[in-house]
């Protein structure tokens, strides 16, 4: 054992003399070299390196570039969790550019809100259907209505956007492995789910699938396990996924949203005081011993009001969303987020852990 970690001290010391050495010579005389390549006089490093300085600022602060848009007619989408906020303003954006949209609502049958402002748009091209992501059944359902609905038309599925979730809170102690498991089914299972039925459709049609995960996915966050175990998966699902499918001509985006909480109803302040409530009571004795009413009290209260933060436009998550579907070029990753969110993700995920954990933990 001792040998082994004095081997990965002299290679990781190795590591970085060497990254220094090549840091402190080559990229001095790399960068003079691209100068004097661009047809430039011979500049000074330090110019160099502001000018390389100035293009990741603006590169990070730069409007997306236009990279072209697929034609929309005859493409049909297939959105889930399309009852409330995001997905119900996508079938509805969606629509309005002249996608056929299938509408997955998970109450359709039992007529809820949601699903019937859809169906009262009264139009060919937006088709609500029954949808509970975690039913093998109703996805099953869900495929053979999109095939029969598309059936002989020149319109084939052209994308899938996973959207259904549900979100929740609670630290590890307090979460039980119900949570772990039910939290993972809507989000991460029900993902899977989808996204393995309607493959073969989306295959044929060279098209995309749009996982919409959440910077949740990326970074850890304290009181949030369950939903980050989810979307930890379904980041890691869509890598796999986008790898395989490259061959195919499929393309797979994942969106990762900041905090949207005042602009959809995934945590509202009815549903935090259910959820404690359930927290407090299932549990362990010792555990609501050793960790105490009053310090339970604050931190819910603190969580109640995290309800009304956060953006309250979703219009970003869906120009990302869009840009996904639409575009010639999609890109893997869109971070339709506050800067300090951004800036956040960026330090938490490249950062060496010890770092990160100083800055924000
Ligand atoms: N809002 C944010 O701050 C935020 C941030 C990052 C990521 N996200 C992600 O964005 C996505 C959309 O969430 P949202 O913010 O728009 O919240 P939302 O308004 O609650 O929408 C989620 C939708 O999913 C539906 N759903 C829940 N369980 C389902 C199931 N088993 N099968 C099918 N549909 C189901 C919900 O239906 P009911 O309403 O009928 O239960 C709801 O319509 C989620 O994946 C979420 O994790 C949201």
């Amino acid at each position: 054992m001792a040998s082994v970690s004095a081997l990965r001290a002299a290679l990781l010391g190795s590591f970085s003399v060497l990254v220094t050495v090549l840091l402190g010579f080559g990229l001095p005389s790399l960068l003079n070299l691209g100068a004097r390549a661009l047809g430039l006089p011979e500049t000074s490093v330090t110019e160099c390196i502001v000018a390389l300085y100035l293009g990741f600022v603006l590169y990070v602060a730069t409007p997306r570039i236009p990279r072209g848009s697929v034609k929309v007619e005859g493409k049909a989408v297939f959105i889930t969790g399309c009852d409330t906020g995001f997905g119900h303003a996508l079938a509805k954006h969606l629509h309005k550019l002249g996608f056929t949209v299938f509408a997955g609502c998970l109450f359709k049958d039992k007529g809820a809100e949601g699903a019937k402002e859809l169906e009262e748009l009264c139009s060919d091209r937006l088709k609500v259907v029954q949808l509970d992501v975690c039913s093998d059944e109703q996805v099953d359902q869900a495929v053979k209505y999109v095939k029969e609905n598309l059936g002989d038309t020149e319109t084939s599925l052209w994308a899938v956007v996973n959207n259904a979730g549900v979100s929740t809170f609670g630290e590890i102690e307090f979460t039980s492995m119900d949570t772990y498991r039910r939290v993972s089914e809507v989000n991460l299972w029900g993902t899977v789910r989808v996204t393995k039925a309607f493959l073969p459709l989306i295959r044929r049609a060279k098209g995309r699938v749009v996982n919409v995960a959440s910077m949740s996915g990326r970074m850890g966050c304290p009181s949030q396990s369950a939903y980050s175990v989810s979307k930890y998966g379904v980041e890691a699902f869509s890598d796999c996924l986008r790898y395989e499918m490259k061959a195919w001509g499929v393309k797979v985006s994942v969106i990762e949203p900041g905090n949207f909480l005042a602009a959809t109803s995934i945590m509202t302040r009815d549903s935090v005081a259910v959820t404690a409530a359930k927290l407090w009571r299932e549990a362990p004795t010792q555990v609501q011993e050793d960790y105490g009413k009053a310090r339970f009290e604050i931190y819910m209260a603190a969580t109640r009001s995290h309800c009304n933060t956060g953006q309250k436009d979703a219009a970003s998550v869906l120009d990302d969303i869009t840009d996904a579907v639409v575009s010639k070029r999609p890109y893997t990753r869109y971070h339709p987020m506050e800067p300090h969110s951004w800036l956040r993700v960026q330090l938490m995920t490249h950062l060496p852990g010890a770092m990160s954990d100083f800055l924000y933990f």
